[in-house]
């Protein structure tokens, strides 16, 4: 298989190119380095720098013949797609029709797409399956469910074949070391922690301590990167050997609330990690925590890496050799 990894330079992309290529699958990297690295570009993936609202350059780079691409390129701050929703709309519904219908038009008829679990809004049962409302609280889950509602138009009209993972909380580092970059200017939860433990930030603030869970902070399901990115080559195989698309969740099935991550770091790294309770963060569901019976009975993917030990300590380790 050659497959084009979108976005394939930032935190996630990474970890999914390191999956494919371990699998002696060819892999292209295509990214605008917004987020992501030259220097995370694995040993053995072709790299093209390029924006995905460049429609000429995306072009061009497929023209090549890829026989599936992988869309990682997304903007993802939930909380920060409640404040710019333009800088969304853009990058994340153009951007992605854009390369919707470049692949369709060169040939490249297998699409996987990172999506995500905010694209339900706030849990109406726990744990959320496939089957649950989809209505979503933050704008950039509203992205993420556009992309999907347009690749199922696209299978419909020009068969399209597509698989949609809906991540829950991705977290951790490859394991073995091979993924040193960080993210610039992370806003998610361990990278914030970890620039506490690390003394780059004086102090962490938990929103909202007001919740509706047992110990009043929200509760969420961290997926390990490597068990996220294992299961975007079962999902390629999957669609290109059965002929059929698949929307399943990712997610480790597990519930952590922001104080337990807090806590547990500090004891993995034996750091202070000063805390402040903040107000809540607009836009932020209360509980989320998956399902991935569907993943396994179709993928027989399940979360392997994902406890917290596993998910901090492989993400201090990075922390450490950057900040030396
Ligand atoms: N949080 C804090 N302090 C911080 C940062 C986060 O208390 O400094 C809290 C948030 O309020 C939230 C939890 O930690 O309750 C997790 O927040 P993140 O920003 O790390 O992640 P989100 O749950 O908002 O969103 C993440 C990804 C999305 C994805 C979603 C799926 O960023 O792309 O998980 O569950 F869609």
């Amino acid at each position: 298989m050659k497959v084009l990894l979108f976005g394939g330079a930032g935190y996630i992309g990474t970890h999914v190119a390191l999956a494919f290529l371990d699998k002696g699958y060819e892999v292209g990297i295509y990214d605008n380095l917004s987020s992501g690295l030259r220097s995370n570009v694995p040993d053995g993936a072709r790299f093209f720098e390029g924006d995905i609202l460049d429609r000429n350059k995306v072009s061009e780079v497929l023209s090549e013949g890829w026989d599936a691409a992988v869309h990682l390129a997304a903007f993802k701050a939930a909380g920060e797609s409640m404040v710019k929703p333009e800088k969304y709309s853009e990058n994340n519904i153009t951007g992605s029709l854009i390369l919707i219908t470049e692949c369709e038009k060169h040939g490249c008829m297998n699409f996987i797409l990172s999506s995500s679990a905010a694209t339900y809004g706030e849990p109406q049962y726990i744990p959320i399956d496939e089957k649950h409302p989809k209505d979503p609280t933050n704008y950039y889950g509203y992205t993420k469910l556009a992309i999907e509602e347009n690749l199922k138009w696209y299978s419909k009209l020009r068969g399209m074949r597509f698989a949609a993972l809906r991540y829950f909380n991705a977290a951790g580092y490859d394991t073995e070391g091979r993924m040193l970059g960080l993210e610039k200017n992370p806003a998610n939860l361990l990278p914030i922690i970890m620039e506490c433990a690390c003394g780059i930030r004086p102090q962490v603030g938990i929103f909202g301590t007001d919740y509706d869970t047992p110990d009043g902070t929200c509760i969420r399901d961290y997926v390990h990167v490597s068990d996220l990115a294992d299961a975007h080559v079962l999902a390629a195989e999957y669609i290109m050997e059965e002929k059929e698309n698949l929307i399943v969740n990712l997610g480790s099935e597990k519930g952590i609330s922001v104080r337990e991550m807090v806590e547990a770091a500090r004891r993995i790294t034996g750091k202070a990690i000063p805390s402040v309770d903040s107000p809540r963060r607009a836009g932020d569901p209360a509980r989320l925590v998956a399902s991935s019976a569907l993943a396994h009975e179709k993928l027989g993917w399940s979360a392997r890496k994902s406890d917290v030990d596993t998910l901090i300590s492989s993400t201090w380790m990075v922390y450490q050799k950057n900040n030396k």
